[in-house]
């Protein structure tokens, strides 16, 4: 252990150097071309990618580049990839294709790709050699090297192509660029070993790996001295968090200790696998107001034998009981999920099972997705694939559904007071955009200053899944 987080703090100096090195690269480039190099990094998929394109927006911004949101005015452009379904990759196929069109236009532009996507043969294969356009390949183990990829890319002018099959480094204290100023993502285990069997990311993203407690509240201790109030503890099973320490260290004891940071006045986490939902966390959540009213608690099939060829190690009847248990010890707690349509084998009568769940949960909101055969995963082997149709039409009535159901759970809080933390302004002037604790979007007076405050709003209408309020103090 000691031996590990001692080679993890030589590659962290290491690679901190290579920024120096870029930046110094960086800045005679510019010189030559006479303006300052900008970088735009595009993101997929979900909240990890979202948190490690942060980071590589600040190695960018440390190696001397200026960020910017527009590609075509970019002389680098890193896309962060996602494969959880097969509409995520076509979405990069596409951005590539658009890239290409403008690397004919700016001869010096360089395409970097990374993430989940990178971490399948097959598609790396593509890449390379359909794609001339790509100049750099790196996966999900080595993101931390980023800033040698990027030095030798600069420095050697040819297509630098590395890929790991995993790693048990975690190589903390690179820099981090975040998109708002009040509230971070803050991972606290990276990899999944569930597998679930339509599911690619344990394949891709690796092993199961939490971090140290000492390294996670130090990370956040330094967020909450830079002003942010809200942190979100990312994994893709936040609930089997720290099993592997040494130092036997819960989710919920981490949870509590996160609270305890001065400065943090809200914290949110990010996924909660039904399975390892404990009873202990249900208690931290209700004795801890700085705990946001609301838990991600994805289902995926409401049929116990679809859960069974899952993988997911619950039944329809344990869900619903543990939903009674979180909603007995906090009523009032919003509830969203995860619903795949049309995995293998989904007879009618499963997707009805699925039907009456979202009935009886009452869900705030619920993301629903049609099954998507990944590559190398179980389910994709399984006979008896789903027709289109059959699925299309199941998920069009289940949409319905959720919409309804959602339309009246959200609507609970009208007319009551909460605190809203502001995180945007309104794209109808005058207005500002925020959350309540349970995750519910509100609509209020306001404009650029409230940004970041936490403000107490009565809430006045709801229209569909957002309210509209007016300030009270
Ligand atoms: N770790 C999280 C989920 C991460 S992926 C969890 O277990 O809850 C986010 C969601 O994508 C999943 O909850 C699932 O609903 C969906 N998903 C994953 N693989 C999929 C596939 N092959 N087809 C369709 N949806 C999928
Ligand atoms: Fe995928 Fe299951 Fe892991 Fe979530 S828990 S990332 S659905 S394998
Ligand atoms: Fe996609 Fe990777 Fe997240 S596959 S959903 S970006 S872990």
């Amino acid at each position: 252990m000691e031996e590990l987080r001692a080679k993890n703090r030589e590659e962290e100096i290491r690679q901190n150097d290579y920024i120096k090195m870029t930046a110094e690269k960086v800045r005679r480039i510019a010189d030559l071309r006479g303006h300052a190099l900008k970088a735009c990094v595009v993101t997929f998929g979900c909240q990890m990618n979202a948190r490690d394109s942060e980071k590589l927006k600040g190695i960018l911004a440390e190696s001397g580049f200026l960020m910017t949101e527009e590609e075509q005015d970019a002389d680098l452009v890193i896309c962060n990839t996602c494969t959880v379904r097969e509409n995520a990759d076509q979405h990069v196929y596409g951005r590539l294709g658009r890239l290409t069109g403008l690397k004919k236009k700016k001869p010096d532009l360089i395409v970097g790709l990374c993430g989940c996507m990178m971490q399948e043969d097959h598609v790396v294969r593509k890449i390379r050699k359909s794609y001339p356009v790509v100049d750099l390949i790196f996966g999900t183990h080595n993101l931390y090297t980023f800033p040698e990829l990027l030095y030798r890319r600069l420095t050697e002018g040819k297509r630098v192509v590395e890929l790991w099959d995993g790693t048990d480094m975690i190589v903390e204290n690179l820099p981090v660029r975040r998109k708002y100023s009040f509230k971070s993502g803050v991972n606290i285990m990276f990899g999944c070993d569930n597998f679930c069997s339509y599911c690619i990311v344990p394949y891709v993203r690796g092993r199961e790996r939490s971090r140290n407690p000492a390294d996670i509240l130090d990370e956040i201790g330094r967020l909450a001295g830079d002003g942010v109030k809200e942190i979100m503890l990312l994994g893709q099973n936040v609930n089997s968090y720290g099993k592997k320490l040494d130092g036997a260290i819960t989710f919920s004891e981490l949870l509590t200790k996160v609270c305890g940071v001065p400065g943090i006045e809200r914290v949110r986490f990010m996924t909660s696998h039904p399975k390892d939902l404990s009873d202990d966390l249900i208690r931290v959540i209700a004795e801890n107001e700085k705990i946001c009213r609301h838990i991600h608690l994805p289902v995926q099939s409401g049929s116990s034998r679809i859960l069974k060829n899952m993988n997911r190690h619950y039944t329809r009847e344990e869900y619903l009981g543990l939903v009674d248990r979180i909603r007995e010890a906090v009523p009032d707690i919003s509830l969203t999920t995860d619903i795949i349509v049309g995995f293998p084998g989904e007879t009618e009568e499963d997707f009805l099972d699925t039907m009456s769940l979202v009935e009886k949960v009452g869900f705030d909101s619920a993301f629903t997705f049609i099954y998507s055969r990944r590559t190398g995963t179980p389910a994709a082997r399984m006979e008896d694939q789903i027709p289109d149709d059959v699925v299309h039409s199941r998920f069009d009535r289940l949409l319905d559904l959720v919409k309804q159901t959602g339309e009246e759970r959200s609507s609970r809080f009208t007319g009551q007071m909460k605190d809203v933390l502001v995180e945007d302004v309104n794209r109808e002037p005058g207005y500002v955009s925020g959350r309540i604790s349970e995750n519910i979007t509100v609509h209020l007076p306001g404009d650029e200053s409230d940004i970041g405050k936490i403000i107490p709003v009565r809430l006045e209408s709801c229209r569909g899944f957002y309210y509209f309020g007016t300030r009270q103090s």
